[in-house]
């Protein structure tokens, strides 16, 4: 391990599905911490080890290195059972989190009723296409101050009357709907039943989390969903409900800005969506098609097929903005191999023709934009490419005019699933990092 300190974070700089679970695993070897934040189990990283994937969803990347310590800390929320499921998964193909995992005390539960009126809201109009997890409404008690905490599971006599207060404010709105709910007595039992093998990871992260920083530890911030769903600034309402940008991983964690180093925003070399919601580089035709199937684009957690189109420069440079970006990974650049052309979009002309690269605040304002794309000569292959001076000269192209529309410049890219398939960039700050 090399001895530059260096407390990481990394985002997703479009809507999800960044490949942060590869990013993270590649990178976690060096860490002594690794932290997720923010969301819950409607993230999915799917990390390649030995051609073989593994789905997580909420337990952090770094589970698969025996050398790093696991935090879920305060601003993540928690489905219990999918954890326990992920805990037996990794237990079963030799990963053992026992010694290695704290799951913070105020980080709070997905309950069942939190799930039933996530998709009552999704069989009707106000469909927004969520993960269908209950992660909204379990945010939502959080903020009412109806939330259930891991804390409260050390305390198992109050449990039911702190359920209470949410259970029936869900059950007074889903009214007949409210029916097929389980009772609050069978959810106070499951909870205790699911969470008894959790109670010993329960803790004080943030007093962990510090006495880690402060010791020199190495720790890397693990972000879920990505800038574009972020709930103040994302495509509103078609966004999640947590800070998935760089703030989200203050208030997540109780860290002082002060404990991180460098930002690295993870985008790929093409732009997908899942759920409804603005998407200004949608492709309808036969190459968003073949973004989908050569990038295997469907969600980790739902299955849903995503919605395709080029790399959009504008949305990327807004949330390299928000997030203080100091260096780019550029994900799945060989999933664009053998195209005749590849193109960016680089501005968006509105009604009047006018050529802006200004993101609206109102999803209404989005529907008018139309893509500028700049189109560049393809190349056949860059799949395993592990030095970027080996590079097709129209790939490097291609990715000159990336960086100089989004003014950041690269640090990694990745050419293919394998952890060994990617260059890091010469010069740049994850250089010394893995060095
Ligand atoms: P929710 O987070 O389940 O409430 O879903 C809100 C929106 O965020 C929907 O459009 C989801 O498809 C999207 N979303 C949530 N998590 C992810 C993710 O990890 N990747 C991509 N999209 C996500």
């Amino acid at each position: 391990m090399s001895l530059v300190r260096t407390n990481l974070a990394i985002l997703g700089l479009q809507w999800g599905d960044e490949g942060k679970g590869k990013v993270v695993d590649l990178l976690s070897p060096h860490f002594h911490q690794v932290v997720r934040f923010q969301g819950g189990n409607n993230a999915g990283h799917t990390v390649v080890v030995d051609g073989q994937s593994i789905a997580l969803h909420q337990v952090p990347s770094g589970a698969l290195h025996p050398g790093c310590f696991l935090v879920v800390g305060n601003g993540v929320v928690l489905n219990l059972d999918v954890f326990q499921q992920e805990l037996d998964r990794l237990k079963a193909r030799g990963f053992d989190l026992t010694g290695r995992l704290m799951l913070s005390d105020r980080a709070h539960i997905i309950l069942p009723h939190h799930i039933a009126l996530d998709l009552w809201r999704e069989g009707g109009a106000n469909k927004i296409g969520t993960t269908g997890r209950g992660i909204g409404p379990a945010y939502e008690m959080k903020a009412g101050r109806m939330g259930v905490r891991l804390g409260d599971l050390l305390h198992p006599d109050t449990l039911a009357e702190r359920i209470g207060h949410g259970y029936e404010e869900v059950r007074l709105r889903l009214g007949a709907g409210a029916a097929d709910l389980p009772t609050l007595d069978a959810i106070v039992e499951g909870l205790l039943r699911t969470a008894k093998p959790l109670l010993p990871f329960i803790g004080d992260t943030q007093t962990h989390l510090v006495t880690a920083w402060e010791r020199g530890d190495r720790i890397l911030f693990e972000g879920a969903q990505a800038a574009l769903l972020d709930i103040d600034h994302g495509t509103y309402p078609f966004v999640t409900s947590s800070n998935c940008s760089l703030g989200g991983l203050f208030t997540g964690t109780g860290l002082s800005p002060k404990a991180l180093d460098k930002i690295l925003g993870i985008a790929k070399a093409y732009t997908t969506r899942v759920g409804s919601g603005p998407f200004p580089a949608e492709m309808h035709d036969a190459i968003g098609e073949r973004l989908r199937q050569v990038g295997k684009e469907f969600g980790t957690t739902t299955g849903r097929p995503r919605r395709c189109g080029w790399f959009d420069a504008p949305i990327t440079a807004h949330a390299c903005r928000t997030n203080g970006v100091d260096g780019l990974a550029i994900m799945k650049l060989d999933v664009l191999d053998g195209l005749d052309e590849v193109g960016l979009i680089v501005g968006y002309r509105t009604g009047e023709g006018t050529l802006t690269t200004k993101l609206p605040s109102c999803a209404a304002d989005w529907k008018e934009l139309k893509p500028e794309v700049k189109m560049f000569k393809g190349w056949a292959s860059t799949r395993g490419v592990t030095r970027h001076g080996e590079l097709p000269a129209e790939a490097h192209a291609y990715l000159e005019a990336l960086v100089e529309s989004v003014e950041v410049p690269i640090a990694y890219l990745s050419t293919g699933p394998d952890r060994q398939e990617g260059c890091i960039y010469p010069g740049t700050f994850l250089e010394p990092l893995l060095a």
